[in-house]
């Protein structure tokens, strides 16, 4: 057996955890499956007399991870502390410096900064592993650079923040409003220390971002991408969706299109039916599309200690074998810089708003959707008790474009008794 990698390893979080524990109770398959020990050298945290329940008096500690970063004993750099700048940052940048190859978990610091640190890294054929940042334990980064590797990827979609789908889900399974299972979903320690990452639809448009780089060919370009939360999902959508046989999801989408790279994360309608609609709890759906492949279904499980470790120690492993590809699947200096454009994609849209109960109001709003274009298929009022009535209308394919101006001219109708709330249809 030749010599062992050797691990810095800086974060001892969740996900760092992870990785001590495989290290340590898979030590001899990890050794035979790779050709070569895989030890763990030195590892960083912010409280080093923290218990975390594991043995680390093995390993060397350092408090400033870019001293970690820059250990002649390491080889590999395992940034497991997240944050898109700081020290997860620097660090990284450090120790692609001093020669290491990198792995990470970080999906904010390379939706951001991906696109420097693999030239970096590149250019002296260092490796940035990334399988665990996107959808954690499901093996979506190699389906993409290594198995589908000789499609042209027409769309990526898929739900990628486990958080959100839980919060969604549990509202329609318990009937519950948004505010009572945030508050559950803060109590079992699902939300990122920053919550709106989460139910912002950021940290799953950074996911989204690194996919569509890899699938398209492009520099990884986060600020392109369309973000909507969950915020503003009550329970009455949730409701109102299932009736219509629906399911609510924090969809994200990217496909090249003429107009060129269009990215969305928002919340979607899909059928309930359908696998993305079936998704339950805190599980993530990655769906690719090849013109050879045809449509590939990935689901598992997008955060947690066991599977997102499992990702990291996938890319530990590759580079044990010597198996360094480029960054994004093609050299980055090859990489374009997409054109973003906005979704054009004509699609049914769920619209639902609250109408004063007077004669002839649903004929000023149909009429205000004829005007801009829109044809509905279905439109329900339901009962109520307020004097304004809970009103539900599924359009026919529309643009988002007409419907925003029809949006527009509702509110001069003098019938809307609250802000319309339009949901895209997601056809899946
Ligand atoms: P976490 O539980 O909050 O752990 C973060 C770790 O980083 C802690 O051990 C912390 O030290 C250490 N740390 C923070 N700032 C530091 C600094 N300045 N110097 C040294 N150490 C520092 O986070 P996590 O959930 O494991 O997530 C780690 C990364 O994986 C993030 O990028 C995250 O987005 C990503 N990720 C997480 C999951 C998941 O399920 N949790 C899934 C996919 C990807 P102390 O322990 O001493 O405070
Ligand atoms: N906050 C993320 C989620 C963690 O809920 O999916 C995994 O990236």
């Amino acid at each position: 057996m030749t010599d062992p990698i050797r691990l810095g390893i800086a974060g001892l979080g969740t996900v760092g955890c992870g990785v001590v524990k495989i290290v340590q109770r898979h030590a001899a398959a990890l050794a035979l499956r790779a050709g070569r020990p895989v030890e763990i050298a030195a590892v960083s945290a912010r409280a080093r007399n923290k218990d975390r329940g594991l043995r680390l008096d093995a390993y060397a500690w350092e408090d400033d991870p870019v001293a970690l970063a820059r250990r002649s004993d390491i080889d590999v750099f395992v940034e497991l502390m997240g944050g898109a700048d700081g020290p997860a940052r620097a660090a990284t940048q450090a120790a692609l410096a001093a020669g290491k190859d990198v792995v990470t978990a970080n999906k904010a610091l390379l939706a951001l900064h991906g696109h420097t640190l693999a030239l970096a890294a590149e250019e002296n054929g260092q490796a940035i592993g990334f399988e665990a940042a996107v959808a954690g334990g499901i093996p979506v980064i190699k389906a993409l650079t290594e198995s589908l590797a000789a499609n042209r990827i027409t769309r990526v979609m898929g739900v990628m923040n486990g958080t959100c789908n839980y919060i969604l889900t549990r509202m329609q399974g318990a009937g519950l409003p948004y505010e009572e299972v945030f508050r559950e979903a803060a109590a079992l320690g699902y939300l990122e220390a920053d919550p709106a990452l989460d139910v912002g639809g950021i940290d799953a448009g950074h996911k989204l971002a690194l996919l569509a780089a890899i699938a398209f060919g492009t520099q990884v370009d986060f600020a392109a991408v369309e973000l909507e939360g969950i915020e503003r999902i009550t329970i009455d959508d949730i409701r109102q969706a299932a009736d219509m046989g629906f399911r609510i999801k924090l969809l994200g989408v990217a496909q090249m299109t003429g107009r060129g790279l269009e990215q969305r994360m928002s919340p979607c309608l899909v059928p309930a039916s359908s696998p993305l609609g079936q998704l339950e709890d805190a599980m993530n759906m990655v769906v690719l599309e090849g013109d050879a492949a045809g449509q590939i279904v990935l689901r598992g499980a997008g955060a947690g200690e066991g599977p997102t470790a499992s990702a990291v120690m996938a890319d530990v492993m590759d580079i044990a074998r010597g198996r360094r590809g480029p960054v994004f699947g093609q050299p980055a200096a090859a990489l374009a810089q997409a054109r973003p454009a906005s979704s054009s994609v004509p699609a049914p849209y769920y619209l639902r708003m609250a109408l004063l109960d007077k004669p002839g109001a649903l004929a000023r709003i149909a009429t205000v959707l004829g005007e801009a274009g829109i044809s509905i298929d279905r439109m329900r009022q339901y009962g109520h008790d307020d004097p304004a009535a809970p009103v539900l209308i599924v359009t026919h394919k529309t643009r988002r474009a007409a419907l925003n101006e029809a949006i527009g001219a509702m509110a001069g109708t003098g019938v809307l008794a609250s802000e319309p709330v339009a949901i895209r249809i997601e056809e899946v």
